[in-house]
């Protein structure tokens, strides 16, 4: 997968990558009116070539991984008009720099709740069944016999589990969650959504108040100002011991030194973390080296099928905006 910068109308070649990509770029390159052009990696693209590719371009599609700041909007200068991103996840765009500028944004939500639900009661699964340690015991001949209370964990039936930010991924899970017998649901957010709370009876609680009674914490809300850091040293002390964390939204929303220190000092009982900062984790990051924390590299929405409409969605975001027309799916600035 990768960016691709678009123009129109073409007012003279911009110097292009070319490469390989979902079904995305041939839909852009489709269009009568669009001339394209493509990073040619599944690397992100070195910020001075996006700078180079995008001057003058009317639209930019770009991946989560691309951090569109000042500097970016101001090497693409006035003809920029629309921005879409293949992500549901906008924290890396300026917003409001983006808003000041009269520049619209797609971007992909709705199409991958179900496969990024399904990453993360995968996760959770995984981490409170530790199954990672236990395929390695099979692996490095630790299993001997059956014992008792061996690779014991903890299960979701008759559970509380407290999910931050009930939104559309936070329902999903719910709702996935719901029949493994979990007894409670608390969520957090900012404000209470009864409605949507009510399917799973869902109570609204405090941020503390979840982090306490919650026997699983799972992370489903939006990176922003508000949310960086809230799970931190307070936040995992108030946790109970036998308690499991998933974060399945963007690294930054967890203080990754305190998430080590409660992971470590056996204050929580374990983590799993679809999310990270940074992206990739260093190889040699502490949270790698305990037992008790499961990390996967950022795959939440990585089926075949969720991709593939995530890269038509965003192309068709991009097409609408550059037409002027409404976006199948643009966020409201
Ligand atoms: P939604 O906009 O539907 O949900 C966002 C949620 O964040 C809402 O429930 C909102 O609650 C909550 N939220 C916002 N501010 C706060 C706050 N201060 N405290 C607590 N909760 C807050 O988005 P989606 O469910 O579609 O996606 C959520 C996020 O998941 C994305 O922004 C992205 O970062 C991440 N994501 C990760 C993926 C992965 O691969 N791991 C895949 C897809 C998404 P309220 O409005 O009630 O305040
Ligand atoms: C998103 O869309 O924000 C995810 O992180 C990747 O699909």
């Amino acid at each position: 997968m990768q960016q691709a910068i678009e123009s129109r109308p073409p007012p003279e070649a911009h110097p292009a990558p070319h490469g390989p990509s979902l079904q995305l770029a041939a839909c852009l390159a489709a269009q009568p009116f669009c001339e394209v052009e493509q990073w040619d990696s599944d690397e992100p693209i070195p910020v001075k070539e996006l700078e180079r590719g995008v001057a003058g371009a009317h639209g930019l599609l770009c991946l989560l991984s691309d951090r569109v700041d000042k500097r970016i909007l101001d090497a693409a200068g006035a003809n920029l008009k629309v921005i879409s991103t293949l992500s549901v996840g906008v924290d890396h765009l300026a917003l409001d720099e983006i808003k000041k500028r009269g520049i619209r944004v797609g971007y992909t939500p709705d199409v991958l709740t179900d496969a990024t639900a399904e990453l993360a009661v995968s996760l959770l699964l995984t981490t409170c069944r530790r199954l990672p340690e236990a395929i390695e015991e099979v692996k490095n001949g630790g299993w001997t016999s059956w014992k008792p209370l061996w690779l014991c964990g903890y299960g979701l039936t008759q559970s509380t589990v407290g999910i931050v930010g009930l939104g559309r991924i936070g329902q999903a899970i719910a709702r996935r969650l719901k029949p493994f017998g979990v007894q409670r649901f608390l969520y957090t957010g900012r404000q209470p959504r009864p409605e949507e709370a009510a399917e799973f009876q869902a109570e609204f609680v405090s941020t503390p108040e979840l982090a306490a009674q919650s026997d699983f914490i799972v992370v489903a809300c939006s990176l922003t100002p508000a949310t960086k850091g809230l799970c931190n040293k307070d936040f995992f002390q108030k946790m109970k011991e036998t308690a499991v964390f998933v974060n399945i939204s963007r690294g930054d929303v967890v203080n990754q030194d305190d998430l080590y220190q409660a992971l470590a000092s056996g204050q929580i009982a374990a983590a799993g973390l679809d999310v990270t900062t940074p992206e990739p984790l260093p190889t040699n990051h502490p949270l790698l080296t305990l037992k008790n924390c499961v990390i996967l590299p950022h795959i939440g929405s990585a089926t075949h099928r969720t991709r593939n409409t995530m890269s038509m969605l965003a192309a068709n975001n991009l097409l609408a905006g550059l037409r002027g027309e409404p976006m199948p799916s643009e966020l409201m600035l």
